[in-house]
C-alpha cells in the first residue's frame, strides 16, 4: 500500500475512550490500523490482513474508492454543509431519488439518519406517531426479539436482546418486549443457507398479541438475519409468517438491514431477497461504504401519505438530526450506490454461492467446531467454550488469524463473517485456510 502514515503511533492511549472495547487489555497489545486498499488492511507494523468483515459490516464495496474519495472532495468545494430543517440542498433528494427504487415497493421514501442506531430509533418512533396520527394511540408497545442488536440508542437497546449490552443501562423503554431467537443448533447445525426447521418460531408473535391484545402493539422489529448476535438465519418461512401475523393484527413490521442492505445478501435489500416486504426498513453502514457515518430509514406510501395528510399544516413528524442528510454523506452515498450498479455487487453474493457456502462447510469436522452458519456472504463458524472460560477460544483463533494474515472478527467463541462484496474465490480459499489452520492450532 502506498501513502501510508506509519508515524501516527499515539503518545498516550488515556484520552480516547474507545467503544465496546476491553480498553485495558488493548493497552497491553494495542493494534493500529493505518491503512486499507481494497480487501485489505495494513497496520503500523506494515502486516497486511484480510479484512473478513468488510470493517465492521459496511465496506461492501471495498476500500480505498476513488470515486468515493473524489465524490467526497468534490461536494466539500462546492457545499460543505446546509441543514435541512424547513430548508433543503437539492443532494439529499436526488440521492434519495436514487436510492429509492432499489427497495420494494411500496417503501418509497426514506428519511436520513447518520447511524443505524438512529435509523432504529427513528423507525420506532415513526411507527408510534403512525398510529397516533391514525387515531390508535394505544398501540404503543414495541417488539423485538432475543438476540437481537438494534444498536445502541435507548430505543435499539429496549428491543434489543443482547443481555450484555442491556443489562447496566436499567429499565429501558417501558412497554417493551421480546419473541424467541431463531438459533436451534439442535435440529438446524450446520445447515447449507437457510435452516430447514423453526418457522413455527414465528407464531411466539401470536403470542404476545394474545397475551398483550393486538390495539397496543404498534412493531416489531427484526433483523432478518441476525448478525452483531453472531449470525442467526431465519429457517425457511419464517418472515413470511411473522409478515401474515402483523399484517393480520394491524402491527407495523420493521425490518433492521443495517447490515443486510447493499448487498450483503444478493440483491440490494433482505426484503428483496427473501420476498417479504417490511412497513418499515432501517439502514446504514453500506448506505456510503462506510466513508461518511450515514444511515437511511425507508418508509411505505402508507405511512408516509398518512403523515402528508395531517390536516395541521406544520411539522409532520417533530424528529431529526442535525446532520441528516448531510451534503458531504448524499454525495458519498451516491458515488458508492454508482459503483454498487456499475459493478452489479448486488448480485455478487449469488454469484459466489456455492464457493462461499462449500468453503465454509469444509470447516464441519475441524477441532472445536460445533456449528457452521453460512448464506452468501454472511456467515458464522461457532466453537466449542472452553471449559470455564468462555469467549477465550474465540479470541485466540481470531488472533492466529490475524497473524495469518486474516482479520476475523470473533463474537465470544463464534467467528462471523461478512467480507466485502469484491472478494475473489482464490481470496474466500485463503481466508478460510487461515482460519482452518488457526482452528486446528487452538484447542
Ligand atoms: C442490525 C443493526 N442495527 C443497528 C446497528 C447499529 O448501527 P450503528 O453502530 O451504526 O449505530 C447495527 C450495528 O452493527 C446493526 O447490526
Amino acid at each position: 500500500m502506498t501513502s501510508i502514515d506509519h508515524n501516527l503511533i499515539p503518545d498516550s492511549l488515556d484520552s480516547y475512550w474507545m467503544p465496546f472495547t476491553a480498553s485495558r487489555k488493548f493497552r497491553e497489545a494495542p493494534r493500529f490500523i493505518v491503512g486499507a486498499r481494497g480487501m485489505h488492511y495494513e497496520d503500523s507494523t506494515g502486516h497486511q490482513v484480510l479484512d473478513a468483515s468488510a470493517g465492521l459490516w459496511c465496506v461492501n464495496a471495498g476500500h480505498y474508492r476513488e470515486r468515493i474519495n473524489d465524490a467526497i472532495a468534490a461536494q466539500l468545494s462546492k457545499l460543505d454543509f446546509a441543514h435541512s430543517f424547513n430548508s433543503g440542498h437539492p443532494h439529499a433528494f436526488n440521492f434519495a431519488n436514487r436510492l429509492v427504487p432499489h427497495f420494494p415497493a411500496p417503501l418509497n421514501h426514506v428519511f436520513f439518519t447518520n447511524s443505524g442506531s438512529e435509523s432504529v430509533d427513528t423507525a420506532l418512533k415513526i411507527a408510534l406517531s403512525y398510529h397516533q396520527v391514525r387515531g390508535q394511540g394505544s398501540r404503543q408497545r414495541l417488539i423485538g426479539r432475543e438476540k437481537a442488536y438494534h444498536g445502541m440508542g435507548f430505543g435499539g437497546l429496549s428491543v434489543g436482546g443482547l443481555v450484555k449490552n442491556r443489562q447496566s443501562f436499567g429499565m429501558l423503554l417501558p412497554g417493551t418486549d421480546h419473541i424467541r431467537h431463531t438459533h436451534d443448533p439442535e435440529r438446524n447445525a450446520f445447515s447449507r443457507g437457510l435452516p430447514k426447521h423453526g418457522a413455527e418460531l414465528a407464531d411466539d408473535l401470536q403470542r404476545l398479541v394474545d397475551l398483550h391484545g393486538a390495539a397496543t402493539i404498534a412493531a416489531v422489529i427484526v433483523e432478518p438475519v441476525a448478525g452483531a448476535g453472531g449470525v442467526f438465519l431465519p429457517p425457511e418461512g419464517y418472515l413470511q409468517r411473522l409478515r401474515d401475523i402483523c399484517t393480520a393484527n394491524g402491527i407495523l413490521l420493521i425490518f433492521d438491514e443495517v447490515i443486510t442492505a447493499f448487498g450483503r445478501l444478493g440483491a440490494a435489500s433482505a426484503a428483496e431477497k427473501f420476498g417479504v416486504v417490511p412497513d418499515i426498513m432501517t439502514t446504514a453502514k453500506g448506505i456510503t461504504n462506510a466513508t461518511v457515518p450515514m444511515g437511511g430509514v425507508f418508509v411505505s406510501d402508507e405511512i408516509y401519505d398518512t403523515f402528508m395528510s395531517i390536516e395541521d399544516p406544520g411539522v409532520e413528524f417533530s424528529h431529526g438530526y442535525t446532520y441528516s442528510g448531510h451534503p458531504v454523506a448524499c454525495a458519498a452515498g451516491l458515488a458508492t450506490l454508482e459503483i454498487y450498479e456499475e459493478e452489479n455487487l448486488f448480485a455478487r453474493a449469488d454469484e459466489l454461492a456455492d464457493t462461499w457456502m462449500d468453503t465454509m462447510l469444509s470447516l464441519q469436522g475441524e477441532p472445536g467446531v460445533i456449528d457452521i452458519r453460512t448464506l452468501p456472504l454472511i456467515g458464522a463458524v461457532e466453537l466449542a467454550p472452553r471449559p470455564g472460560a468462555p469467549m477465550q477460544r474465540g479470541t485466540d483463533v481470531a488472533k492466529r488469524c490475524y497473524e495469518g494474515g486474516v482479520w476475523v472478527r470473533n463474537i465470544g467463541d463464534t467467528l462471523v463473517f461478512s467480507p466485502p462484496l469484491i472478494i475473489s474465490e482464490e481470496e474466500i480459499a485463503q481466508l478460510f485456510s487461515v482460519v482452518r489452520a488457526a482452528v486446528q492450532a487452538t484447542s
